[in-house]
């Protein structure tokens, strides 16, 4: 089976062709950073018309590159939500524009899920049962992944996501959005130690987290500082900044690892690209004979290819009456607002979720 897969939830557009024998054929990301630059953050109607403009473009270029004529697609994987509702009806009416024409099914992935599906692209790939750790610019959580669809939320950071405190962070140095690449290269030449932050909620008897308490201590050491341009002092922040993300991240995935006996961990969404929190989890997952597993470094941050592979994992569950049915569901939706335990078991109410999204 052969599934085009489309994310377009933010401000990434993203295709990938897969193949459920031969694995990824072709995958091209179009990347909106640039564009967005200039206002400091994702402009959501800048990024929708840029989807428009891109979306079309990549798919042809992943056919070509795969060597796969249209006609041979069997299914369209697109991201239903969350993100920018602009941007997200961009990809699906796309997507079922070419499933229409083409007379294929198309099915509707939860970004999350993509992310969390992602490390199914790395070599080797992690088997059932594992912990996720989901960081990214707007998620920060911890999920039971027991198997496909089987997703149990076990903490999450009770206001800022990880990404979003790099960003933010990346702002106060003077560095352009998004901050996580460029506050990870100025950590690097930074001294360990030479500035202390606070580690939100380190020893909470629970899973949840907590970045906004750091954020505001990096916009008081900027505030407070004597020269806040100085080079060392930028790098000696950001180590602080940094290594206090780290220290949380890497105690709550191992207090995980504890509570539920799982010793298999998968990393997604943007942070995993982050090269400190890759080490330090590999470092504390080997000292405690866990395995840890994170998306090919060009999956990390958003693509299509983890919404081809959660689309192609569900498409393969589907009876051939079920598969059948699905080419015929014209009517399609975006939803901005979508937690994955909602996508998860749509009839479930999740008591955790409840309170936050309303
Ligand atoms: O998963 P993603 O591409 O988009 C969302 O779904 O949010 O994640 C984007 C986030 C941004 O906050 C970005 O700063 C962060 O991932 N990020 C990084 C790195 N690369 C991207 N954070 C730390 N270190 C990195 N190398
Ligand atoms: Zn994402």
């Amino acid at each position: 089976m052969k599934v085009l897969g489309i994310e377009s939830s933010c401000d990434e557009t993203g295709v990938a062709l897969i193949d459920s024998e031969k694995g990824l054929l072709a995958h091209a990301i179009h990347t909106q950073i640039d564009m967005h630059r200039a206002y400091g953050g994702v402009v959501p109607e800048l990024a929708s018309r840029d989807h428009i403009r891109r979306v079309l473009v990549l798919a042809d270029q992943v056919l070509e590159k795969a060597g796969v004529a249209k006609k041979d697609i069997n299914a369209i994987a697109v991201t239903e939500g969350p993100g920018l509702a602009g941007a997200l009806l961009v990809g699906a009416s796309v997507a079922h524009a070419i499933g229409y024409a083409l007379n294929i099914p198309v099915v509707g992935v939860h970004h999350l899920e993509g992310h969390l599906l992602s490390a199914r692209l790395a070599d080797p790939a992690p088997e059932f049962p594992f912990i996720a750790l989901l960081v990214s610019g707007g998620h920060t959580q911890f999920m039971k992944v027991e198997a496909f669809g089987k997703y149990e939320l076990l903490g999450e950071t009770l206001d800022d996501a990880a990404g979003e405190a790099f960003d933010k962070t990346a702002q106060l140095l003077g560095e352009c959005y998004p901050g996580g690449p460029a506050v990870s290269r100025l950590a690097e030449e930074g001294t360990p130690g030479a500035v202390e932050l606070p580690r939100p909620m380190l020893h909470s008897p629970n899973l949840d987290m907590s970045f906004s308490g750091l954020k505001t201590a990096v916009l008081t050491a900027v505030n407070n500082a004597a020269d806040k341009t100085d080079h060392a002092f930028r790098c000696n922040l950001a180590r602080g900044f940094v290594d206090a993300v780290v220290d949380v991240l890497v105690a709550k995935t191992i207090k995980a690892i504890k509570t539920t006996g799982i010793k298999r961990v998968v990393v997604a969404g943007g942070v995993s690209a982050n090269k400190q929190l890759r080490a330090a989890l590999i470092e504390a997952c080997r000292r405690r004979r866990a395995e840890v597993f994170f998306p090919p470094m060009a999956l990390c941050t958003d693509n299509g290819a983890m919404i081809a592979v959660a689309g192609m994992t569900r498409l393969m569950q589907m009876s051939p009456a079920e598969f059948e049915a699905a080419k015929k569901r014209w009517s399609f939706s975006a939803k901005p607002r979508w937690t994955l335990s909602q996508a998860a078991a749509p009839d479930a109410v999740d008591p955790r979720q409840a309170h936050r999204n309303h």
